[in-house]
């Protein structure tokens, strides 16, 4: 059992590098088993979802060696199938790449149901539809939780539609039709940078997909993929977590190493609050507010799919819209159920109430420190920046989501004058 103790009050102060982005370098892992040939992965975050996902591969036969400095060298020539446990499979969210990817090599794959975080029902059936449209069959058991994906007869071009652009689907069907012969057109496609970042990936092994990062994703299929060397996008949600927590400190805070396009709706947000926000080449600058600057004011803010404002980051300004003066009100518009943190931060003083997908914030001028959760990844981001902020010693538990997606959070935040201590307690110890 793992437990922060964050000593906050304090602003914070200097660099911060941005890793490679976690939601971009696991199907980036699963694609390798597509390929089928040697790959060499650079940037990869040292987060527990990436050793969940080379622990997949492993199970599947693939050689996985770490080479340092974030770089992996992944061997899938000597897999032969693409199933996996239903413990493998709740370890992250991204195990279902792996029928996309077993589809696309194998024209079979099983899973059990994905892991990842709880935000009520997480829907797959733009993944089902996409693969039956591509000629597989898939059935979901609900008694023994699998998912089994068949195309006997290979897979085929097709056109599909999704419905809602998930992220999700867009890269299971990419994995699938990046081999099946003839034309795939995925319509309605998420444009998140991973999925652009996916798609260089595959077409730097040989790969022929054009308009990732548009609506209209098309695939040409190719009969064999071979293996590259790639480096994985900056994690943006990484990058504005850090940015957030340096305004929430009142810091002065350059975050390095990111896309600032990929941040403009966080920037663009943070500058209507009245955060000091300065954009170089590849870095941001939050600067700590001049001493007769008025306080950071309340906004709107509503979560959408890319280019709106990620769903990915809602915690996190909520965590400094609490701090800001008068009522803000936060719709969120991608994951009906993301409110369960709300108890967390009423338990450091915040005024919040929920109200249908709407989240009504009023600014305190200051949190009190408590003892709260990390109910989900990004919440507890969310905690961390709540705690950085408030004087006395907040104790964040369940820590686990959190070490999911952060590589070296406390790390990146003590060295910028954060005052966290990682706890690890021996299992049945109530602290
Ligand atoms: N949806 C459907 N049917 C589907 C798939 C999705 O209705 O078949 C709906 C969902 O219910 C949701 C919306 O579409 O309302 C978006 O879901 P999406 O499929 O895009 O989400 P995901 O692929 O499951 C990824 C990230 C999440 C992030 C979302 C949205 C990974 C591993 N996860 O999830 O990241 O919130 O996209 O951007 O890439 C996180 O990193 O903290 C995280 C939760």
């Amino acid at each position: 059992m793992e437990k922060l103790y964050i000593t906050g009050g304090k602003p914070l102060s200097g660099v911060i590098s941005t890793g490679g982005m976690k939601n971009a370098a696991d199907p980036i892992f699963f694609a390798t088993l597509l390929v089928g040939d040697v790959c060499i992965i650079e940037n990869v975050p040292d987060a527990a979802d990436i050793r969940h996902a080379s622990e997949i591969l492993t199970d599947l036969g693939a050689v996985v060696a770490y080479m340092g400095d974030h770089t992996y060298q992944i061997d899938t020539r000597y897999v032969s199938r693409a199933s996996i446990s239903n413990a493998l499979s709740s370890k992250l969210r991204s195990s279902y790449y792996l029928l996309g990817a077993g589809l696309g090599r194998f024209g079979a794959a099983e899973t059990g149901f994905p892991g990842g975080c709880d935000f009520g029902s997480r829907p797959i059936d733009q993944h089902v539809k996409g693969f039956r449209a591509l000629g597989a069959t898939v059935e979901e058991d609900f008694e023994n939780c699998r998912i089994r994906c068949n195309a006997e007869n290979g897979l085929k071009g097709a056109s599909v539609y999704l419905d809602v652009p998930s992220v999700g689907a867009t890269i299971n069907l990419i994995l699938a039709a990046c081999r099946a012969p003839g034309n795939t057109v995925i319509e309605n496609a998420a444009r998140e940078p991973h999925i652009v970042d996916l798609a260089s990936f595959l077409n730097s092994c040989g790969a022929s997909i054009m308009g990732a990062g548009t609506p209209t994703i098309k695939i040409t299929g190719v009969e064999s993929l071979y293996g590259s060397r790639y480096a994985v996008v900056p994690d943006m949600i990484e990058a504005g977590t850090y940015l957030i927590a340096a305004a929430a400190t009142k810091g002065e805070v350059t975050v390095t190493n990111l896309i600032p396009r990929h941040l403009e709706s966080l920037t663009a947000k943070l500058e209507e609050m009245g955060v000091n926000v300065e954009e170089g080449d590849d870095s941001i600058t939050i600067h700590a507010p001049a001493p007769d600057a008025p306080p950071m004011h309340a906004v709107r803010v509503k979560t959408a799919f890319y280019p709106g404002f990620p769903t990915d980051m809602h915690p996190q300004i909520t965590a400094l819209l609490c701090m800001a003066s008068g009522e803000s009100r936060l719709t969120e518009s991608v994951w009906a159920n993301r409110f369960q943190y709300v108890p967390e931060l009423q338990r450091m003083g915040a005024k919040l109430s929920v109200s249908g997908s709407d989240l009504i914030i009023t600014g305190v001028e200051k949190l009190k420190n408590a003892n709260v959760r990390a109910v989900d990844l990004r919440a507890g981001a969310a905690m961390v920046i709540a705690a950085l902020a408030t004087e006395g010693t907040t104790v964040v538990d369940d820590i686990h989501h959190i070490l999911r997606g952060y590589e070296n959070i406390v790390e990146k935040l003590n060295a910028v004058g954060a005052e966290i201590r990682l706890v690890k307690l021996p299992d049945g110890i109530i602290n």
